[in-house]
């Protein structure tokens, strides 16, 4: 359809038809059934059942049988047939569930997290979505929040950048309305993942320069890769809510950075300005969200109840609503809606590619370049196939739930559980298994249960339970050459509202460890869970420890290729792993401070009672082969805006295993006008090695990399010197110094 006709669409329509394209409601209220799934509290939205026909778009229904029958019955009701728009929230897959997006990242691979990204989407929108609730780039710092697991660029805000380029090209594609394409919802904005003390929803205040510096860019790459529409964050930003926040919204969103496409608030947020206490009722939070800047009321009955009062009352003009609702019908449009209301969704098409065997296999590849060596003492992986017994222990050798909080929509039918991936690489003869303990007791998961709004449990005679599981664990162990541990967190201990005070392993299973480490065997250990984690006592009782993150549907067959070296592991941390929840929030791209941690001299800046430095730190992850690096070079030790330089360094494979190493290149401003973080990641690769291979890495190094918000908020390079590091991880790096002048 043309622009003119949408004008001419949006002039007939009535000012409570406007509004209704202003409000969304999840299905289970439209469909009045529970099949549908929400994620926040559902209350009675008071909607009137004229209002319900009007409402321009839907919240995770998908499927094709249920999409055409709720649009058919909507265009039947609409006066003007203007089709809804279906949302979901599709995190990492959909039927085919991938590893949740923190591990993602963790490939360092962009074509990891594009294939990831373009085969959920290709699954949703065979099932109707036209909008997806991602990608979700909030810089994370703090592993007590639970919303971690969901960052793709974790801690850094290079990362954050790559990614949300990548994750928005690949749901997008070059039209929206192609088969395999949707629209992307990039969130939360903004800085939503700094909320105080990780608890979840909580206050964000920090300096508009530190905002700009680290929290901005991920979204900012989103924008400008063309994602359609953006979401507010729970939390205030410097003292008002990101959905009622003038400042967020429309001078920074839509003045300066010409964001041009939706803004959706998140679940129920404008009515929660309420809650915050910068609005007195309903009436209010509807105005200050639409002055603001947001266009869709997510889940509250704000703007369907109160926004033609506003208008009536010239409160609100009629000319702001309008750009609103413009904004929708223009999304509609470019989806093809008008012509096709239906999408792509069709059943055969679902029948087809919904869990499909090419999306199970290609899961399967590419969930293995997302996990991360953390230690592999005396090269103990990769396993051999033949001879040895391997005693597979723990609450996750036998159990599917390795989706992660967000596989709402997953097929849960045929996950293969560790203990098939074992039998299936090794036959049934080799494999011993035990149980070993639950993944938390009664009194750990009953709050979780009860928080979803479930039932708590009652384990009868809980204690001699547990000692039976471990006791049959032990006998099992002895029997066998290897130990495989496989613990992590519940699935539910990660995601939104999962914010935790204290981010270890559950006693129970750190009991079992202790027991079987008794036993001076190996012990390999494979952990699920979905945040970095205190691992100092598991690291130090264990052998080998593979971070498997939540990983899929195809999660315990891409363990097996890596447990027995199929595949050699690659992946490296995005988040710095604390040595306690005492250090969080903890990242490497921090400031010196006056009085740095060199020494062991009484008054600098440390702990008394731990390093300052984290467990494992940024970048960090190993490999089978063994990578190591020297010459560093650079080609001129001056450069400028008109004369970038490059620098080289020379990485060898001193190995008969072929293996990917991420290669990364870290910048420090020695000297500047503001403080400085130690060091910055600007690039990176990863590169493929044969046995023994040497090869040599360019990077350049350019004005840009050199950039930074000063204080008078400008971004700009300054003069002087600079060291450029390049390494394997965050820690390990070779270095070299160069000068930066404006002209030479
Ligand atoms: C979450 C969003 C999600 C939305 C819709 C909210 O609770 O914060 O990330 O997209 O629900 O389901």
């Amino acid at each position: 359809m043309r622009k003119e006709k949408l004008l001419d669409l949006l002039k007939q329509m009535t000012r409570e038809e406007k509004i209704g394209q202003l409000v969304q409601v999840a299905g289970e209220v439209f469909l009045m059934d529970n099949v549908s799934v929400t994620t926040g509290p559902l209350k009675s939205l008071e909607l009137s059942n004229e209002m319900l026909y009007q409402v321009g778009s839907i919240l995770n229904i998908v499927g094709s049988e249920k999409i055409r029958k709720v649009q058919d019955e909507y265009l039947s009701k609409s006066r003007l047939k203007i089709p809804l728009l279906f949302m979901a929230d599709v995190i990492n897959g959909y039927r085919t569930v991938f590893p949740i997006p923190i591990a993602q990242g963790c490939s360092w691979d962009k074509e990891v997290v594009y294939n990831c990204t373009k085969i959920s989407i290709q699954e949703a929108g065979a099932s109707g979505a036209n909008v997806n609730f991602s990608p979700m780039v909030d810089l994370v710092r703090d592993s007590r929040w639970g919303r971690v697991m969901e960052s793709i660029g974790g801690e850094d805000p290079y990362l954050g950048e790559v990614f949300a380029k990548t994750m928005v090209e690949a749901y997008q594609g070059e039209d929206i309305s192609k088969l395999g394409n949707a629209a992307a919802c990039v969130k939360h904005f903004a800085a939503y993942g700094a909320a105080e003390a990780g608890r979840d929803y909580n206050t964000v205040d920090m300096s508009e320069r530190e905002f700009r510096q680290y929290y901005l860019p991920a979204y900012q790459s989103a924008i400008e890769n063309g994602a359609e529409m953006i979401m507010t964050s729970f939390n205030t930003i410097n003292g008002i809510p990101a959905s009622v926040n003038p400042w967020l919204l429309r001078e920074l969103l839509r003045k300066e950075l010409g964001f041009q496409g939706i803004v959706i608030s998140d679940y129920s947020a404008i009515e929660e300005t309420i809650a915050h206490g910068v609005c007195k009722d309903k009436k209010e939070a509807a105005y200050k969200a639409i002055m603001a800047g947001v266009d869709i009321d997510m889940m509250s009955n704000v703007y369907a109840n109160h926004l033609k009062d506003l208008v009536e009352e010239g409160k609100v003009s009629e000319r702001l609503l309008d750009e609103a609702v413009l904004r929708i019908l223009t999304l509609k449009n470019k989806l093809g809606l008008f012509e096709n209301p239906y999408g792509n969704t069709n059943e055969e098409r679902e029948k087809k590619v919904l869990k499909s065997k090419h999306n199970l296999q290609a899961a399967r590849k590419l969930t293995a370049d997302t996990f991360v060596l953390l230690k592999n003492e005396q090269q103990i992986l990769p396993l051999n196939k033949e001879n040895k017994k391997i005693a597979l222990i723990g609450p996750y050798a036998d159990n599917i739930s390795i989706l992660g909080s967000w596989s709402i929509f997953s097929d849960k039918s045929k996950i293969p559980t560790l203990k098939h991936a074992f039998e299936e690489k090794m036959g049934t003869q080799n494999i011993l298994y035990a149980k070993g303990s639950e993944i938390l007791e009664e009194k750990e998961i009953n709050p979780i249960l009860i928080a979803d709004g479930g039932k708590p449990i009652h384990i009868e005679n809980e204690k001699e339970k547990q000692k039976q599981l471990l006791e049959e664990a032990i006998e099992v162990a002895k029997q066998a050459d290897i130990i495989v541990l496989a613990i992590g967190e519940h699935y539910r201990q990660s995601g939104e509202a999962c914010s935790r005070a204290n981010i270890e392993i559950s006693q129970i299973q750190q009991n079992l460890l202790n027991e079987l480490s008794k036993l001076k065997k190996k012990i390999v250990t494979i952990l699920f869970n979905g945040r970095p984690l205190v691992l100092k006592n598991i690291a130090e009782k264990t052998d080998a420890l593979l971070e498997v993150w939540f990983p899929g549907t195809e999660g315990a067959n891409s363990i097996t290729d890596v447990i027995f070296g199929d595949v050699n592991p690659s992946g490296k941390l995005t988040m710095s792993f604390p040595q306690a929840v005492g250090q969080c929030p903890i990242y490497y791209n921090y400031y010196n401070t006056g009085r740095p941690h060199i020494n062991n001299y009484r008054y600098v800046s440390r702990y008394q009672d731990i390093p300052t430095q984290s467990y494992y730190p940024f970048g960090y992850g190993l490999s089978y082969s063994k990578f190591e690096y020297s010459d560093l070079k650079i080609s001129s030790n001056k450069m400028s805006k008109n004369n970038p330089i490059t620098v080289t360094v020379k990485v060898k494979n001193y190995s008969n295993i072929p293996g990917k190493e991420v290669i990364q290149m870290y910048i420090q401003d020695l000297v500047a006008s503001i403080v400085r973080p130690v060091k910055e990641l600007k690039s990176f690769k990863k590169e493929y090695f044969r046995p023994w291979e040497e090869k040599q890495i360019t990077f350049e190094i350019t004005e840009e990399m050199l950039k930074f918000w000063n204080e008078k908020l400008e971004h700009k390079a300054e003069e002087g010197e600079f060291k450029v590091f390049i390494g394997s991880n965050s820690e390990d790096t070779i270095e070299e110094i160069f000068e930066y002048r404006e002209a030479n």
